[in-house]
C-alpha cells in the first residue's frame, strides 16, 4: 500500500515535470504566432472571452452610475468621443478607419452597439490588456469618463448628422491642456472649469480610489487598484 502511495506520488512529479519542460519549450521554441493577423482557435478565444467578461463584470459591479441623461454630460462626452475614440469605434456615416480592420480584437463598432455602463466606465478607465483599448484613466477624470459613458448611450440612435452637430456644440477637449506651455493648473483646472456643468456624478469605486476621485487625481493612480 505504501509503495502505490510512492509510486503515484512519482508519477505525478514526472508528469508535472514534463508539464513544465513542455510549457517552457513552448514558450520559449517561438512555435506560437504573436501576430494580430493569427486569430486564436474557437477554444482559446472562448476562454479568453470569458475570463475578460468575468473579470470586468465583477471589477465593475460596485460602480454607482451618475444620471446619464444629463444633456450636458452626454455633449462633454461627445466632444472627448470625437476627439479620441473615432479611429478605433467610428463615427455615425464615417468609413471604416485604417486602424480597425487591422485590429484583434478588433474594436466594436459603436455607433451599432450599446454598451451597459458600468462595464463601459471600467474599460475606458483600465483599458484591456493585450488588446488596443488604452486605459484612459491615467489622463482622464472619473467625471469625464462617465461623460464619455453617457454619450455612448446615445450615439446608436445617432444620423451622421445628429452627431455632427453634437460634436461641434461640446465643449473642446481640453484634457491634454498640460501638454500646452501656458496652461500649469493641469487637470484639476479642466476640472473646475467643467464642475458646473453636471451634477457631480458619485463616485466610481467605493474602496480605493474614492477619496480622490473628485480631486482631479484619478490620473496619478489609475489602474494601480488591481
Ligand atoms: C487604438 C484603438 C482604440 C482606441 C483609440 C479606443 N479603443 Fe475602445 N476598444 C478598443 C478595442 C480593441 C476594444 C475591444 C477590446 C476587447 O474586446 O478585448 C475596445 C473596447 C472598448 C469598449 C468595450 C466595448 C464592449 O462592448 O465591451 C468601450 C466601452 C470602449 N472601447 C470605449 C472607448 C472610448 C470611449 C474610447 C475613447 C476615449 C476608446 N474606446 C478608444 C480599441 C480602442
Amino acid at each position: 500500500m505504501k509503495q502505490h502511495i510512492k509510486h503515484s506520488g512519482i508519477t505525478v512529479c514526472v508528469l508535472l515535470l514534463l508539464l513544465i519542460i513542455g510549457g517552457g519549450y513552448f514558450v520559449y521554441s517561438g512555435v506560437y504566432n504573436i501576430g494580430a493577423d493569427d486569430p486564436h482557435t474557437k477554444p482559446v478565444y472562448t476562454l479568453l472571452e470569458i475570463l475578460r467578461n468575468r473579470s470586468i463584470s465583477v471589477r465593475a459591479e460596485s460602480l454607482t452610475v451618475p444620471n446619464l441623461d444629463d444633456p450636458q454630460l452626454i455633449s462633454r462626452g461627445a466632444g472627448q468621443y470625437a476627439a479620441m475614440c473615432i479611429g478605433c469605434h467610428l463615427a455615425p456615416g464615417g468609413k471604416d478607419s485604417e486602424i480597425r480592420p487591422g485590429l484583434y480584437p478588433q474594436p466594436p463598432d459603436l455607433t451599432k452597439a450599446r454598451v451597459e455602463p458600468k462595464a463601459a466606465f471600467w474599460v475606458i478607465k483600465h483599458g484591456i490588456k493585450m488588446s488596443a483599448m488604452p486605459a484612459w484613466g491615467g489622463s482622464h477624470d472619473d467625471e469625464t469618463i462617465w461623460s464619455m459613458v453617457a454619450f455612448l448611450q446615445k450615439l446608436p440612435d445617432m444620423t451622421p448628422s445628429q452627431y455632427k452637430e453634437i460634436v461641434a456644440k461640446a465643449p473642446p477637449d481640453d484634457d491634454m491642456a498640460p501638454m500646452a506651455p501656458s496652461a500649469g493648473a493641469g487637470h484639476s483646472h479642466g476640472h473646475s472649469e467643467h464642475s458646473h456643468s453636471a451634477p457631480t456624478p458619485p463616485s466610481d469605486q467605493p474602496n480605493d480610489e474614492a477619496p480622490s476621485a473628485h480631486q482631479g487625481q484619478s490620473h496619478t493612480h489609475g489602474g494601480d487598484d488591481q
